[in-house]
């Protein structure tokens, strides 16, 4: 498995894509979860920054984008579309394919400042045996940064909140 041949992706971007897919077969791999599930993560993990450097005007639309081009390419798994879809987002209709990605996406070594480098080792090492906990806390972590940022949350976003705090 590898970035898709239609990838448009900088040398730095495809760096995240491999850690964050390194990240994603680690916790596989401590989960024991079996060979075929491992794949879907994995899967998700290479497609869904593919577009991300591809000229499309709204930094938003690079997961939809590729969850598209996956699809013409031949993707048939409704969690790994709708993982890649809704990356940046969120999804209540998320099975675990879409809620692995949204974490490791975020909590890739890469991201770190100086000072946040334990903070987001400790999640990672959390992920296996809390995995809706730690999903709770990056969540409140991105949403916090969109609310500073005065940015309208989508709503996509507010259901998936909603579905992780027990809403309706
Ligand atoms: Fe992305
Ligand atoms: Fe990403």
């Amino acid at each position: 498995m590898s970035l898709p041949d239609w990838a448009e992706v900088t040398p730095a971007r495809r760096n995240h894509i491999q850690r964050v897919v390194n990240l994603l077969a680690e916790w596989a791999n401590t989960m024991r979860v079996p060979g075929a599930e491992r794949d879907r993560w994995l899967r998700a993990g290479w497609l869904h920054d593919a577009l991300r450097d591809a000229p499309l005007g709204d930094p938003v639309a690079h997961g939809p984008a590729a969850a598209e081009r996956a699809a013409a390419a031949g993707e048939r798994d409704r969690g790994v579309l709708r993982a890649v879809r809704y990356h940046t987002v969120g999804s209540a209709e998320w099975d675990d394919v879409g809620k692995m990605l949204y974490l490791a996406d975020f909590l890739e070594p890469g991201r770190d400042s100086k000072n946040q480098a334990s903070d987001r080792a400790d999640l990672v090492r959390r992920v296996p045996t809390e995995r809706d906990s730690v999903l709770r806390e990056v969540a409140r972590r991105r949403l916090d940064w969109v609310l500073r940022s005065g940015w309208p949350l989508p709503p996509e976003t507010v259901a998936f909140w909603n579905r992780l705090v027990g809403r309706p």
